[in-house]
């Protein structure tokens, strides 16, 4: 009988938190000659099943790169759909969220969503303040080297850390993860290599894992086989191999 691949998974070692870049969008609308959004409503489908997925397999944290500061340069039409499809989907599955123990939390510029998508979100973040299974955190109006930007700004004007006091772990309490798990997984789809502005900061350990799959193909079973990769591998901090088998043995 041809065992399940998710029976593979230890889920004494599991990453705590997993990023994913959702790219392809595009491309497989093109494939089957169908315009970009309709791309896009289709990776909807792959997030309800990634977030299932994540949490069905035990993962605490999830961070879906949902639109950069970038994206804003976008045709008009395909920024408004976007935001269209957002606020859908918070609207649809805030309920579901808080039934299934998922707290939604985000990060970016929020400030600079429309003013419909900002209160959706703001109110789905409030209604799942209590859930403890999974925290999905979608990234929005986000951009790596504007979080850092934003998070020197913070620490120039309220003056309260003197330069010489400022350090690793005092400046991540400046960033929008800081109450955020380090990455240990980064996902990317559609087979690029790059990280496209994002957790610029965090990514510094994470290990990357990227797929030809485009977004809209995703499913639980690819989020299965990045897991397992993600698994074989080992993780040395900047320490030689040996020093950390030792490590492991203690
Ligand atoms: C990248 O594909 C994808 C995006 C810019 C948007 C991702 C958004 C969704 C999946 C829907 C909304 C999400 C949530 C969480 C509600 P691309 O358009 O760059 O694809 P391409 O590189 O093939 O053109």
């Amino acid at each position: 009988m041809k065992e399940k691949l998710e029976s593979y998974v230890d889920p004494k070692k599991l990453p705590a938190h997993v990023v994913i870049i959702m790219d392809g969008n595009g491309r497989w609308a093109k494939k089957k000659n169908l315009d970009r959004i309709s791309g896009h409503r289709e990776g909807m489908k792959s997030v309800r099943a990634v977030v299932k997925g994540a949490k069905d397999l035990g993962i605490k944290h999830i961070t879906l790169y949902a639109f950069s500061a970038q994206n804003w340069s976008r045709p008009k039409g395909e920024v408004n759909a976007l935001m269209e499809l957002l606020r859908q989907y918070l609207l649809k599955e805030g309920d579901k969220l808080s039934e299934n123990d998922v707290r939604l939390n985000a990060i970016g510029r929020l400030h600079e969503l429309p003013e419909d998508v900002h209160k959706v979100l703001t109110q789905t973040m409030e209604k799942t303040r209590h859930c403890r299974d999974l925290t999905l955190t979608l990234a929005l109006s986000y951009g790596g080297r504007e979080e850092i930007v934003d998070a020197v700004k913070k620490i120039a004007s309220n003056g309260k850390i003197s330069p010489n006091k400022i350090n690793q772990s005092n400046f991540s309490d400046y960033l929008y993860t800081k109450d955020l798990p380090e990455p240990d997984l980064m996902i990317r789809t559609s087979g690029e290599m790059r990280l496209s502005n994002f957790m610029l900061w965090q990514l510094a350990y994470t290990e990357i894992y990227v797929t030809k799959t485009l977004w809209p193909n995703f499913r639980k079973r690819h989020l299965v086989k990045a897991i397992l990769n993600y698994q074989k591998r080992e993780r040395r901090f900047g320490l030689t191999g040996e020093q950390v088998r030792a490590r492991d043995v203690i």
